[in-house]
């Protein structure tokens, strides 16, 4: 029951995870960038050809921007050259999926720039269906910083702003904050572009287009990720203004991410992708689950009623022992209803984690820390099991699982993909427990084959609640403290799998038989409602493809 309380205690999060993508996050080592919360998917050439085919995407603005063009560009065709002229515009067009990508030279937010995107409002057929633009350092340069110059640039960000803002109603349009410089690195002539005049043209840029009009929400989108980033890694920069090509590189996986998440759906790519549909086997058992929980609480009121009546008689007796025994005898059905009770809370749980985009999740990053924390802290938790409940929790099981499972994901990762990759969240379970049931006959052997049950339930417990999306990631319980998080959620997976080992034990009990023909028959009853439910989910399957 505590466990239950802590499961209902937790804090929902469930906020628009391309936002985050778009504007925070953090390194994790040297170069591998985490959006703060989600998880990006990082694209192959096919998957990309696959996302983008038939697509117009346009980036408009200075050099930084042909950078992140050229980066952009190189996930579909790595083989392409920087070698465009630097001061004009510099197309690509990949014919085998039709993408095109055009990089279109406009270092000032000025008249030429408003005539290239008016003439996008007009003409729908010439309209792109992505747009990513940014100016500043060239309007800081060539007027020599000045204050004027920043009047300007207002001026000129509030006539474009409405064309932009049509533009984002049916396309994608990105406006990207102007990375910072490395003062030191700058060349005589460009001395003038200092980090206070660059946030100066930021503020300016964010205050006219991220502005809320008439309480709806702007629809250009804020690219200031790139201002983050640049941060780390502008000291490694060669000029002091143009960034390190990894750092581009992080950029341009991010915009691929905010544009094909929600149309691939990769499983480790949990930034910017809308819920899952429910599948009909999830409110199957989302049915069942609700029933035997109608079913316990119906139980539990009629036990209390029946409780309440012969209390004065044991209250006479003042005889706490008299009292449980009292209440201890329990109908098989209502055990089950307990059992099945607890097993639709844990499996809700599972699938608020693992599929509905309620908790947030991270990259998997490996630090000793993170790897030898959970093990000393279940090693405590079991000794804590040990000492409070007197029951056997096999803890030497949990650290072998723990090893078992890292090895696992690093060395077999591409077969655990193919493996548990899809839906198979609850049936994957039931399929567990239908072998488990099926090879033991009565409950001795069923006791001795306890410890290696609770080693199938580790491992399954550990892809939903404490790794996420198919062992790609980590689940976030408590963002922003990696360390506390590992803590909290390595507590949960414990107690969960306790309670699902004892579940199996209860439910093993009841449906199991002693004599071997009624055996035969349960488990023949057992096998065709696995087989019904498979075929559900293929026909389902097909329905969707
Ligand atoms: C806009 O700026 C670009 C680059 O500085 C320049 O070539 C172009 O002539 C300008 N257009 C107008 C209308 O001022
Ligand atoms: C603003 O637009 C005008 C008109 O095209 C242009 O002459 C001027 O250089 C622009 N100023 C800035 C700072 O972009
Ligand atoms: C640019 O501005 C700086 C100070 O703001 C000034 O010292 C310098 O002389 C100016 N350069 C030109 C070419 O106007
Ligand atoms: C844009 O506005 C939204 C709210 O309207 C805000 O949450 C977000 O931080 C803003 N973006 C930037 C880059 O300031």
């Amino acid at each position: 029951m505590f466990l239950f309380t802590i499961l209902l205690c937790l804090p929902v999060i469930g906020n628009d995870s391309c936002e985050y993508l778009l504007s925070s996050g953090r390194f994790l080592g040297e170069k591998v960038w985490q959006p703060h919360s989600c998880m990006m998917h990082k694209y192959k050439i096919s998957e990309a050809k696959n996302c983008l085919v038939d697509k117009h995407i346009a980036f408009i603005g200075d050099s930084r921007i042909r950078q992140l063009f050229y980066s952009f560009v190189k996930i579909i065709n790595p083989q392409f050259k920087e070698e465009g002229n630097k001061h004009e515009n510099i197309p690509f067009e990949d014919e085998t999926a039709s993408v095109k990508v055009d990089f279109l030279w406009h270092p000032e937010v000025n008249g030429s720039m408003k005539q290239c995107i008016k003439v996008w409002t007009e003409d729908s057929v010439a309209k792109p269906h992505v747009i990513v633009a940014g100016a500043a350092t060239w309007s800081i340069k060539i007027h020599n910083g000045s204050n004027e110059a920043l009047s300007q640039y207002k001026m000129n960000i509030t006539s474009i702003a409405p064309l932009l803002e049509k533009l984002a109603k049916t396309s994608d349009v990105y406006w990207v904050l102007q990375d910072p410089v490395y003062e030191d690195l700058l060349s005589e002539n460009r001395k003038m572009i200092t980090n206070e005049k660059i946030d100066a043209y930021n503020e300016a840029a964010v205050s006219i287009l991220n502005s809320s009009t008439r309480n709806s929400k702007s629809n250009v989108k804020m690219f200031s990720v790139s201002k983050l980033i640049a941060q780390e890694t502008i000291m490694e920069s060669l000029d002091g203004l143009h960034l390190p090509e990894s750092s581009r590189e992080t950029s341009a996986m991010i915009l691929m991410n905010v544009c094909c998440n929600k149309i691939l759906k990769p499983v480790d790519g949990s930034c910017c992708q809308p819920r899952p549909p429910l599948t009909l086997i999830q409110k199957l058992a989302a049915c069942f689950f609700t029933l035997s929980i109608v079913g316990y609480l119906i139980f539990y009121i009629i036990h209390c009623n029946a409780h309440r009546k012969n209390k004065p008689c044991t209250d006479l007796e003042s005889g706490e022992e008299k009292k449980n025994i009292i209440s201890t005898p329990v109908s098989p059905l209502e055990i089950l209803l307990q059992s099945f009770c607890k097993l639709g809370l844990i499996m809700a749980y599972f699938y608020m984690c693992d599929r509905a985009n309620l908790f947030m999740k991270e990259n998997k990053f490996y630090t000793h820390s993170s790897f030898f924390i959970p093990i000393i802290y279940i090693l405590v938790l079991g000794v804590f099991y040990n000492e409070n409940t007197k029951e056997f929790l096999p803890v030497y099981m949990h650290i072998r699982v723990l090893v078992a499972a890292y090895l696992f994901q690093t060395g077999y990762g591409h077969f655990s993909y193919f493996w548990i990759k899809g839906d198979f969240g609850i049936h994957r379970v039931c399929q567990t427990y239908s072998i488990w049931a099926s090879s033991c006959k009565n409950k001795a052997e069923c006791n001795e084959l306890h410890p290696s049950v609770s080693v199938i339930q580790l491992f399954i417990c550990q892809y939903h609640i404490w790794l996420a999306a198919d062992t790609r990631g980590v689940l976030v319980l408590i963002p922003g403290n990696p360390m506390l998080n590992i803590m909290v959620s390595t507590f949960i997976f414990v107690c969960v799998a306790h309670e699902i080992s004892q579940i199996t034990n209860d439910l093993a009990q009841i449906i199991i038989p002693k004599d071997n023909s009624s055996l035969l028959k349960r488990l023949a009853c057992i096998a065709a409602f696995f087989c019904g439910l498979l075929i559900l989910s293929s026909i389902q399957d097909k329905s969707r493809h």
